[in-house]
């Protein structure tokens, strides 16, 4: 059994330890804004908070994440959108969508630790894919959320 807080609600996952923090978020508990795109570590489309860094999900195994503290794009907000979705939305950076949940949570990471990132600490912490090619929109929108 593997034991963490997920989005502030304590969780105990009755899976192989091995699995993926990805399938456990997506398959036990689902939440399904966290997604699926490589599995492999590239994507950045799984991308959680764990502890407040910026991971990716499908490369962390639920059995290392004993005593953590999760938050998927679902508990980032509560009422009103985080300023990091409000800022995706003024920039008009959502094209098809599926990419957004890991980029704001990688954002919002990248501006807990740096508030004023410079545009190649931007591209080096967002350095997920994106097949509608936000990337412009992107720093755009990283460079308001930090205003
Ligand atoms: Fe995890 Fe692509 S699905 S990085």
């Amino acid at each position: 059994m593997s034991r963490f807080t997920v989005n502030n609600l304590p969780q105990e996952y009755r899976l192989d330890p091995e699995t993926p923090l990805l399938w456990a978020l997506r398959d036990v508990s689902n939440l399904t804004g966290t997604k699926y795109g490589c599995g492999t570590g590239h994507c950045g489309a799984c991308t959680v908070d764990v502890d407040g860094r910026a991971v990716k999900s499908c490369q962390v195994t639920i059995g290392s994440l004993e005593g953590t503290f999760v938050t998927t794009i679902e508990g980032l907000a509560r009422d009103r959108s985080h300023p990091v979705q409000a800022a995706f939305l003024a920039a008009q950076v959502v094209q098809c969508g599926f990419c957004i949940p890991g980029f704001v949570m990688a954002t919002v990471a990248l501006l807990r630790q740096n508030r004023d990132p410079s545009e190649a600490e931007i591209a080096a912490a967002l350095n997920h894919l994106c097949r509608c090619g936000i990337y412009p929109r992107l720093i755009d929108a990283v460079r308001q959320a930090a205003a």
